[in-house]
């Protein structure tokens, strides 16, 4: 095959990602999986992207709007095609019924019950090219693989920072580190997560409401909190903001003041999300530190678990203070990270220690979205796989 077609295989999986990733908050737990058909002539003429959980997939909106013309042509389309019957049926018999004669395929499927649609569509005597060589494909999907073989939801971690590198502001100066337009975009973020994650420090210093205002949601994130001790205001905002539920992930204690705080903050409206310690006795015994007060790596990746598996949940935007930051750091439990720097504005600010900026230096992660939102700079990077 020669490097022209090649070439034009790349082009036209980068822009079956651009499609797909106007799917994002969308398409979760689903892979958001776009596709572009183009007739023998070359010609495109059927796109699609993944819609809602048991709407159509990438490749039957793209069939559909390119009808009688995807006979003999080309689907070029991010995930391999599935193969099962889920709440919808396998993409690889519409894609054999409609005739397509050639399948490039981005990234292969790592569901197993869902994989197999390579093959399927080579016994239909279909020439498909796997080229899993296309870094907007590769960085779209990471997501997807990454909860697969881990079982955990993928967390972006947001933060603000003052262009010291500080998360909060001097006393007496404006707590809004970030502009207008940055505040938008997190809302905009927000609507499309299934939790935002925070810290009982947040909740203190911030009283934050830490809900989606003033975007069209795509869903409505579960709000949570690390409290390991209950000591979340029954009176916090948090609470009074009936925007879905908020989950308050605590130790899993006995005693009469924890039970009294947990049955205070149910009565007003919370979850109460006991999380037990994956170490054995001994290890907690000599670890002073974490009995009271701190979740330990594997708490925090319990409680990741639990969301995920209890709550249905895919995607986690963090949007706690350095202390949590930096522990879900050194657990390895961040996948992305979406940082708004405000510009010099002559004000001092106290970097945090350590300062989440330092510890993204520590991370492998590659920028794969960068610019300007009013008068800050937004960097967004993930994990590189
Ligand atoms: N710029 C931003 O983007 C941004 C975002 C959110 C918050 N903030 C600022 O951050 C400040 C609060 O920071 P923070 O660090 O106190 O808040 P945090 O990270 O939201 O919460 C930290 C608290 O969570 C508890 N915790 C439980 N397990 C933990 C663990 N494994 N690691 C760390 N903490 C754990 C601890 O409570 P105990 O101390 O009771 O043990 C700890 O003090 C506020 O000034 C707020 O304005 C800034």
């Amino acid at each position: 095959m020669s490097n022209q077609i090649h070439d034009h295989d790349r082009m036209m999986l980068e822009r079956a990602a651009r499609r797909a990733l106007r799917g994002h908050g969308e398409a979760e737990p689903n892979p958001s999986v776009g596709c572009v058909i183009a007739d023998a002539s070359g010609r495109v003429v059927g796109e699609g992207r993944t819609r809602h959980p048991g709407g159509p997939h990438a490749e039957i909106e793209a069939i559909r709007a390119a009808a009688a013309a995807a006979r003999g042509g080309t689907a070029w389309v991010t995930l391999e095609p599935c193969n099962h019957h889920g709440k919808t049926p396998p993409c690889v018999d519409a894609i054999i019924a409609a005739g397509i004669a050639r399948v490039v395929v981005g990234s292969p499927e790592s569901n197993e019950f869902a994989s197999g649609g390579m093959d399927r569509l080579r016994e239909a005597g279909i020439e498909v090219v796997l080229r899993p060589d296309v870094d907007s494909v590769r960085r779209l999907h990471a997501s997807f693989h990454g909860r697969v073989s881990t079982g955990l939801p993928w967390v972006v971690a947001k933060w603000a920072e003052t262009h010291d590198g500080a998360l909060s502001t001097p006393p007496g100066v404006s707590p809004w580190i970030s502009g207008p337009r940055s505040i938008r975009l997190v809302h905009r973020e927000r609507g499309r997560s299934d939790a935002i994650l925070t810290g009982i420090g947040t909740i203190l210093a911030d009283d934050p409401r830490l809900d989606a205002r003033q975007v069209r949601r795509r869903r409505t994130p579960l709000r949570v909190i690390v409290d390991p001790d209950l000591d979340t205001p029954p009176t916090a905002l948090i609470l009074k903001t009936k925007e879905g539920p908020v989950l308050i992930a605590c130790r899993d204690d006995d005693d009469d003041e924890h039970r009294a705080r947990s049955e205070r903050l149910t009565a007003a409206g919370a979850t109460i999300l006991p999380i037990e310690d994956p170490r054995t006795t001994d290890t907690l015994a000599s670890d002073s530190r974490n009995l009271r007060g701190r979740f330990s790596a594997g708490r925090l990746k319990s409680l990741l678990h639990r969301l995920a598996e209890d709550h249905d949940v895919a995607t986690v935007l963090t949007e706690c203070g350095a202390g949590l930051l930096q522990s879900l750091f050194e657990a390895n439990l961040i996948d992305a990270a979406l940082v708004f720097t405000a510009p010099e504005t002559g004000v001092e600010a106290t970097p945090a220690a350590p300062c989440p900026r330092d510890l993204l230096q520590l991370v492998s992660f590659e920028t794969i979205w960068s610019g300007l939102r009013g008068d800050d700079r937004v960097v967004w990077s993930q994990r590189r796989t």
